[in-house]
């Protein structure tokens, strides 16, 4: 028998939709605070789970011994601090994007969990998802063959009105712009199917909006599999799109451009050896459904946490890559400059990338 784990959700902006997902997964998850400095806000996502209280202090979750898992939705610089805090209460914790602002805090946070014997979950639920998952499998199954290039778009539209949650667009609250914020997802989708980031080379520019982080990019980067990728980011598109193209030596991929939902929608994989198509075709075939984004990474969580296998659910290792990534990619746009992977323990940046 599994056991149901009981949750505290920080903060009600997307903790809003984690408790969307935690609402379709109730016999897994027993959802006991949201907790919010904004009432209003708290509420609203209260009335989502049917029992589940309200309040504004995070000290009065984390000392509730019944609560196992806290889901740290806060503005990015009380990630590390209240995971941190989190742990040493005994809580496991669900972490979302940036998980840290420094390499070094990711570091206190491993060791941190080391300490407590719980465990960390960076989120990046655009894995969790049909066309995404296809890919995967195809590459689990030895069918991709070499990664030459992957090709990713960022296309997003972000005004006045979503800076104007004073935390954004600054560097001491949001750590940074769109390099840490928006492209992290589909860097991790490149990392998880073709490798590590080994070098990088980028020029980031604040151009759409009077903020203090950059708003656009153009990155180069080498993955650990060879893959040669290139990324194009901007805030300042008409809409939001975001799109995944990767030629691999048997496959080319396209993802749907659906932001948020990348990984799911529909993809199209195109065998370079026409007579294969079939045999690609049919695999994809099976991956039509499934629970996406958030549902399926806390579905995952579950398994984890009752001793059962989970397909791939994000590792601290990788929480740790994409900090390490944002680090060389602001060391090489400041310094014009090829920045090689992993970073040096001494690095500049190692204990964070804030501009003055
Ligand atoms: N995974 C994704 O796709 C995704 C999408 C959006 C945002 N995010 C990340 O989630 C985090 C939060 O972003 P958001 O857009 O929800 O921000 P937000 O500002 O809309 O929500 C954060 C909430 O935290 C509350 N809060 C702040 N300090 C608090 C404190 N000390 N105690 C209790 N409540 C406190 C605020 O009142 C606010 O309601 C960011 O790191 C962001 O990058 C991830």
């Amino acid at each position: 028998m599994t056991q149901r784990i009981r949750v505290a959700v920080a903060g009600g902006g997307i903790g809003k939709a984690h408790m969307v997902a935690y609402a379709k997964l109730t016999d897994l998850f027993d959802v006991r605070y949201i907790c919010d400095l904004n009432d209003q806000k708290a509420r609203e996502a209260a009335e989502l789970i049917p029992g589940c209280s309200t309040t504004p202090d995070i000290n009065e979750v984390l000392a509730d011994p019944e609560v196992d898992l806290f889901d740290n939705c806060l503005p990015p610089h009380l990630h590390a601090p209240m995971s941190i805090a989190a742990l040493e209460a005994g809580k496991h914790v669900i972490c979302e994007k940036p998980i840290a602002g420094s390499l070094l805090d990711v570091d206190r946070m491993a060791d941190a969990a080391a300490r407590s014997g719980r465990q960390v979950f960076p989120v990046f639920q655009y894995r969790y998802g049909p066309g995404y998952r296809a890919a995967h499998e195809l590459k689990t199954r030895g069918l991709l063959g070499k990664p030459y290039v992957i090709s990713l778009e960022t296309h997003w539209q972000r005004g006045p009105d979503y800076y104007a949650e004073p935390w954004r667009g600054t560097w001491k609250g949001e750590l940074g712009g769109a390099i840490v914020s928006h492209a992290c997802h589909i860097h991790n989708l490149t990392t998880h199917l073709a490798g590590d980031i080994t070098e990088v080379a980028a020029f980031l520019d604040t151009r759409v909006n009077p903020i203090e982080s950059e708003d656009c990019a153009a990155i180069t980067m080498r993955t650990a599999d060879g893959a040669l990728v290139t990324s194009s980011l901007t805030l300042g598109a008409a809409g939001n799109t975001s799109r995944f193209r990767a030629c691999f030596e048997h496959v080319t991929m396209t993802s749907s451009t659906e932001a948020y939902r990348i990984g799911g929608g529909d993809w199209r994989f195109e065998a370079t050896d026409p007579a294969r198509q079939a045999e690609i075709d049919a695999i994809v075939a099976g991956f039509s459904d499934g629970l996406e984004r958030f549902s399926g990474m806390f579905t995952e969580i579950h398994a984890r946490l009752n001793g059962k296998l989970d397909i791939f659910l994000p590792s601290m290792e990788e929480g740790r890559h994409s900090i390490e990534l944002m680090a060389a990619l602001y060391d090489s746009a400041r310094n014009g400059r090829v920045v090689r992977l992993p970073l040096a323990a001494d690095h500049p940046l190692h204990q964070g990338w804030l501009a003055a």
